[in-house]
């Protein structure tokens, strides 16, 4: 037998043997490897008188191609045999309920839970959702939405201000979501629908205020809209919010400048024990903003207040969450307390929507 042969056979041998894909791998390298034991008799080759070179090299080859084939037909033979044994091993217990992970113990936010809860509830009366900066420009959070320079209203808000412009102008944290109804009707024609819930700030903190909090602002502009449209939608929002048959409100007249006439809401409830009830009762709570969206905010976007009329409100989410699921104190909602979050926070699975239960 000669030498290239006697290398073949053990090396054939040595493949029929391997059990497990790493140690066939090994063969590979050893054999046919850069420095394997087939790929040095090719370094022989020029030694080799002239005439013997050819055969030689074509023995070699032969070798290196019988000995491919043998290791890729082990090496389908070996998966093919793991794969059997983990069919025949593996099996899932459906039934089992699921483990507790890092994604089962995380927790939604109650004020995300309230804003999904909110938006669900809007977007089922045929209201889109719409977002603005955060960031805002006077124009957009005071005179556009009828609140000029020298109106004390920009006194009343507590604002927080950026350092002057080189045009003497300040960018604001906008502290109200109203400058949303601006923006959307700047970029879209009427019939206008839209709630647009999102952050707000105001320079004031203690157990009911804190600098960044969160409201919604509904806003509907068409040629015929009025009161009773608006009564409609609140009422059919907070029965869904709350999740009671029945909401007892009280419009109360108010001064909002961007609404003509103006209105606060209050509805009905009843403290019993810890607990407080929505909806009945012997006490009012005020609850909201709302009113007539005033003309000189529909000209102030480019709207004729003849052809054009509609509704607006502003409701306090934070607010609503705690009366809701019953948190006592409006700073803790942002102090990053995980006890505080697995508390009072929702599974992430726990998505809200109206035929599943809002709260769920
Ligand atoms: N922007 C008001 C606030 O921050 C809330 C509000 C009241 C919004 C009446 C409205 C409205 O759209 O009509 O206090």
């Amino acid at each position: 037998m000669s030498q290239i042969e006697q290398l073949e056979t053990e090396i054939l041998a040595a493949i029929g043997k391997v059990d497990d894909l790493a140690a066939l791998e090994q063969i590979r390298v050893l054999a046919l490897g850069k420095k394997g034991s087939v790929s040095a008799l090719m370094k022989g080759l020029g030694q080799l008188p002239p005439d013997e070179r050819k055969s030689f090299g074509q023995q070699v080859n032969g070798v290196k191609q019988a000995l491919n084939k043998a290791l890729g037909d082990k090496k389908t033979a070996l998966a093919d045999k793991a794969l059997a044994q983990r069919l025949a091993t593996e099996t899932a217990d459906i039934s089992l309920p699921v483990r507790i992970g890092p994604l089962a113990q995380g927790r939604i936010h109650p004020i995300s839970q309230c804003m999904d809860e909110i938006n669900e509830i809007f977007a089922d009366m045929g209201f889109a959702i719409a977002e603005g900066p955060d960031i805002e420009d006077d124009f957009h959070n005071f005179t556009a939405l009828n609140i000029p320079a020298d109106h004390p209203a920009r006194q009343e808000q507590d604002t927080f201000y950026f350092p002057k412009r080189a045009d003497g102008s300040r960018l604001v944290l906008r502290t109200h979501t109203s400058p949303v109804q601006i923006r959307t009707m700047q970029a879209q024609k009427p019939p206008i629908r839209i709630i647009a819930p999102g952050r707000v700030y105001r320079c004031d903190s203690d157990q009911t205020h804190t600098p960044m909090f969160h409201q919604v602002e509904g806003l509907v502009i068409d040629s015929e809209t009025h009161m009773g449209h608006l009564k409609w939608v609140l009422e059919e929002f907070l029965k869904a919010f709350f999740e009671v048959d029945e909401v007892q409100m009280r419009f109360r007249a108010n001064h909002f400048p961007f609404t003509e006439p103006s209105m606060e809401v209050d509805i009905r409830y009843e403290r019993s024990g810890n607990e407080v009830r929505i909806g009945t009762g012997d006490q009012w709570m005020e609850i909201l903003g709302c009113g007539m969206v005033h003309p000189n905010v529909l000209k102030a976007v480019g709207y004729d207040p003849e052809q054009l009329q509609g509704f607006a409100f502003g409701v306090g989410i934070d607010r609503l969450s705690m009366l809701k699921y019953g948190m006592p104190d409006l700073r803790d909602f942002f102090a990053a307390d995980l006890k505080w979050l697995r508390h009072y926070g929702f599974g992430v699975l726990d998505v809200p929507t109206l035929a599943g239960g809002l709260g769920a």
